[in-house]
Protein backbone atom coordinates (compact mmCIF):
# COMPACT_ATOMS: atom_id res chain seq x y z
CA UNK A 1 0.00 0.00 0.00
CA UNK A 2 0.81 3.42 -1.09
CA UNK A 3 1.64 6.14 1.97
CA UNK A 4 -1.02 9.17 0.85
CA UNK A 5 1.80 11.76 2.06
CA UNK A 6 5.36 11.95 3.31
CA UNK A 7 7.71 14.15 5.84
CA UNK A 8 10.65 15.23 5.08
CA UNK A 9 12.97 17.46 7.82
CA UNK A 10 14.65 20.65 6.52
CA UNK A 11 16.10 23.67 8.50
CA UNK A 12 12.84 25.62 7.90
CA UNK A 13 10.87 22.40 9.90
CA UNK A 14 9.29 19.78 8.80
CA UNK A 15 7.39 19.72 5.68
CA UNK A 16 5.09 17.00 4.19
CA UNK A 17 3.60 17.08 0.65
CA UNK A 18 1.12 14.65 -1.11
CA UNK A 19 2.22 11.45 -2.56
CA UNK A 20 1.65 12.58 -5.71
CA UNK A 21 3.42 13.48 -9.02
CA UNK A 22 1.93 16.40 -10.43
CA UNK A 23 3.43 14.24 -13.84
CA UNK A 24 0.62 11.37 -14.44
CA UNK A 25 -0.40 11.78 -10.23
CA UNK A 26 1.48 8.05 -9.75
CA UNK A 27 2.89 7.75 -6.11
CA UNK A 28 6.68 9.32 -6.32
CA UNK A 29 8.37 5.77 -4.75
CA UNK A 30 8.98 2.24 -5.94
CA UNK A 31 10.77 1.67 -2.71
CA UNK A 32 8.53 1.74 0.71
CA UNK A 33 9.89 5.50 2.17
CA UNK A 34 12.57 5.87 -0.28
CA UNK A 35 12.06 9.29 -1.34
CA UNK A 36 14.79 11.30 -1.96
CA UNK A 37 17.39 10.91 -4.79
CA UNK A 38 21.12 9.39 -3.85
CA UNK A 39 22.36 12.92 -3.21
CA UNK A 40 19.89 13.52 -0.39
CA UNK A 41 18.87 16.35 -1.17
CA UNK A 42 16.12 16.10 -3.29
CA UNK A 43 12.79 14.67 -3.73
CA UNK A 44 13.14 12.24 -6.81
CA UNK A 45 9.84 10.37 -8.60
CA UNK A 46 10.70 6.48 -9.01
CA UNK A 47 8.90 6.88 -12.04
CA UNK A 48 10.41 9.54 -14.53
CA UNK A 49 12.65 10.27 -12.04
CA UNK A 50 11.46 14.04 -11.70
CA UNK A 51 13.58 15.92 -9.05
CA UNK A 52 11.81 18.70 -6.64
CA UNK A 53 13.35 20.90 -3.84
CA UNK A 54 12.39 19.59 -0.69
CA UNK A 55 11.78 22.69 0.51
CA UNK A 56 8.73 23.76 -1.47
CA UNK A 57 8.07 20.77 -3.63
CA UNK A 58 9.19 22.93 -7.07
CA UNK A 59 9.93 20.51 -9.54
CA UNK A 60 13.49 21.78 -11.29
CA UNK A 61 14.23 18.53 -13.29
CA UNK A 62 12.02 16.26 -15.15
CA UNK A 63 8.47 15.97 -17.26
CA UNK A 64 7.05 18.39 -14.89
CA UNK A 65 9.85 21.16 -14.69
CA UNK A 66 7.68 24.47 -13.23
CA UNK A 67 4.95 22.07 -11.23
CA UNK A 68 4.61 21.02 -7.67
CA UNK A 69 4.29 18.58 -5.21
CA UNK A 70 1.28 19.77 -3.06
CA UNK A 71 2.03 20.42 0.58
CA UNK A 72 0.38 19.54 3.45
CA UNK A 73 -0.24 21.69 6.55
CA UNK A 74 1.63 19.93 9.76
CA UNK A 75 1.50 21.13 13.24
CA UNK A 76 3.72 19.50 16.57
CA UNK A 77 1.16 18.76 19.26
CA UNK A 78 1.97 17.66 22.87
CA UNK A 79 5.02 16.00 21.05
CA UNK A 80 2.91 14.41 18.12
CA UNK A 81 3.34 15.30 14.52
CA UNK A 82 0.15 15.99 12.71
CA UNK A 83 -0.34 16.31 9.26
CA UNK A 84 -3.72 17.11 7.92
CA UNK A 85 -4.96 16.02 4.64
CA UNK A 86 -6.92 18.29 2.70
S1 LIG B 1 5.27 10.23 -12.94
FE1 LIG B 1 6.68 11.41 -11.79
S2 LIG B 1 8.04 12.13 -13.26
FE2 LIG B 1 6.61 11.03 -14.41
Amino acid sequence: MQAAFFVVYRHEGILAYQNVCPHTGAPLEWVPDQFLDASGHYIQCAMHGALFRMSDGFCLQGPCVGQRLTPLPTKICEGELWVKLV
